[in-house]
């Protein structure tokens, strides 16, 4: 951040006092409680968990044999974590994987099924011990929706039908009776979303935006529900970042038969894929360069929106933000193609701010996933044998638990910018809604790594909450110490009748307002 010539004077002279010689910032909230948006879909808090690396394996499957304590096979104390998070949608098993997945390989005995190789993440061996019933059962003991992606890029349609029906028939067909016999009576009646691919430009197959269009319309034919089964969301293989012009043409030629369209999009704050930054032990200019970079998600929705406005004015089809998160070099030391990653304050504020924007997208933004759930990029939580940690980013999902389903209203923020070298982003960010439970939650996010904020808002009664920040903008918790950084009680005070909030540098906070 730019500071004054007398605080880095006294920087320099009383270099213990500096933080505090630092006045904070005085920002202006309003909140427009006269235009609630459309609700926040509780899905906009989903999780994506791919078949990669340990985010399956020993995150949350660790077979029913393990030493590490389980239920049927299900890691109890992730289990129990993932349960605090009210998990609303689990996506499965890709990713890059589903393209390769054939369901087959993973129904039956466990001992009979056959060993796979992940060709996509690291090349090494899948027993195949974690397949459909498996994941079907633990998204439906989460409480969760399930949302299976379909192989389009290497299996025919009939496939993918005869997938669905395995989950969702009733009655004597071959596939329910084949269902009952692995132990499942009832079909499950939590598939809510079904993917037609992934990104069928790149991994899912190298397609060009017409032929993936007609595919996805041609297997959206064949597969549908049983009868009688619960109707699912068909979600097409939508554009990587800014490639506006793959959401045109598959909302030209296919938007009839789609109730949602992905985008994905990755937070990389180094220049390319080869360098895309550590994870722990970074810079400021790189905390700026990863809070921006995230913030561009919401000209990402502005845009991809405004192209399926063209086509779909009553805003029928969803846009689903179906990979988002933070992704950094792996680990040093970690297995190659595992993709995980340390998880700091960093991620937590991305994690917020990320939120908030979908808060404001809540027309078209009806899910999202981060990327992903256990062990791999941005997780809820990382692993180590049979210990087990909560991210920051694990953190603010929890504190956002009461914006599911919530209304939200416009928060307006008027205060300094946080500005560091090319960057410049508001310095705080904020956003409000009226929960399920009757009352006014705010969300208030401060970028500025070194600078407090005060914000004022119009409201009048009182705040209680929790707030999230550290020591370090690259503050984490390590399975040494697993607590260093977790949520602390906070509240807002009145000052002349108006809710106000002092928001230390780098913090996140979530109140509920009882406004009497
Ligand atoms: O999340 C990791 C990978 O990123 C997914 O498999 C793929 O869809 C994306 O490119």
């Amino acid at each position: 951040m730019k500071r004054t010539l007398a605080a880095a004077v006294t920087a320099m002279v009383l270099p213990t006092l500096a933080i505090a010689q630092i006045a904070p910032a005085q920002v202006t909230l309003t909140i427009d409680l006269a235009h609630p948006g459309s609700v926040i879909e509780p899905a906009v808090e989903g999780q994506f968990a791919e078949n990669l690396g340990r985010g399956i394996y020993d995150g949350i499957w660790v077979g029913p044999h393990s030493s590490i304590p389980n239920r049927n096979g299900y890691r109890t104390d992730v289990m129990s974590a993932l349960k605090a998070l009210h998990v609303p949608v689990i996506r499965w098993p890709g990713g890059c994987f589903a393209d390769t997945y054939d369901w087959r390989d993973g129904v039956g005995p466990a001992a009979r099924r056959p060993k796979g190789i992940n060709t996509n993440w690291g090349g090494v061996t899948d027993d195949n011990s974690f397949g459909t019933n498996e994941f079907m059962d633990y998204s439906e003991d989460l409480g969760a929706a399930a949302y299976v992606s379909l192989n389009l890029g290497s299996l025919p349609a009939y496939d993918g039908r005869q997938w669905v029906q395995y989950m969702t028939a009733s009655g004597d067909s071959a596939l329910a009776q084949e269902r009952r016999v692995n132990g499942r009576d009832k079909p499950w009646s939590n598939l809510k979303y079904v993917g037609f691919g992934n990104e069928l430009w790149g991994c899912g197959g190298s397609m060009k935006a017409d032929y993936a269009a007609d595919l996805f319309n041609r297997y959206a034919t064949f597969v549908n529900p049983a009868p009688g089964a619960p109707a699912f969301v068909k979600v097409a293989s939508g554009p990587s970042d800014a490639d506006y012009a793959w959401t045109d043409t598959m909302m030209r030629d296919a938007a009839k038969q789609m109730g949602a369209i992905s985008l994905h999009y990755y937070t990389i704050p180094g220049p390319s894929w080869q360098h895309k930054g550590s994870a722990t032990g970074f810079s400021e200019n790189e905390w700026a360069a990863t809070l921006s970079k995230a913030s561009y998600v919401n000209t990402l929705i502005v845009k991809h929106s405004a192209i399926m406005d063209k086509y779909d004015p009553d805003k029928k089809v969803a846009l689903y933000v179906d990979e988002w998160g933070t992704w950094y070099d792996q680990q040093p030391g970690s297995h190659p193609g595992f993709l995980y990653q340390q998880n700091t304050l960093r991620d937590a504020e991305v994690a917020a701010l990320t939120l908030d924007i979908f808060f404001r997208h809540t027309d078209r933004v009806k899910l999202a996933a981060i990327a992903q759930m256990v062990n791999v990029l941005q997780a809820m939580v990382l692993t180590d044998g049979d210990k087990m940690l909560l991210t920051p980013t694990y953190h603010v999902f929890h504190m956002y638990v009461p914006f599911q389903g919530a209304t939200p209203y416009p928060a307006t923020i008027s205060g300094p910018r946080y500005v560091e070298d090319k960057y410049d982003l508001p310095m705080v960010d904020a956003a409000a809604a009226r929960s399920t439970d009757g009352k006014l939650y705010l969300a208030l996010v401060n970028l500025d790594p070194d600078r407090a904020a005060q914000v004022v808002t119009g409201l009048t009664g009182t705040a209680s909450g929790q707030i999230l920040t550290g020591p370090k903008m690259d503050t984490h918790n390590t399975f040494a110490a697993p607590d260093t950084i977790h949520p602390a009680a906070y509240s807002g005070r009145s000052e002349r009748g108006r809710l106000t909030f002092e928001l230390p540098p780098k913090s996140i906070a979530v109140v509920a307002i009882d406004q009497k």
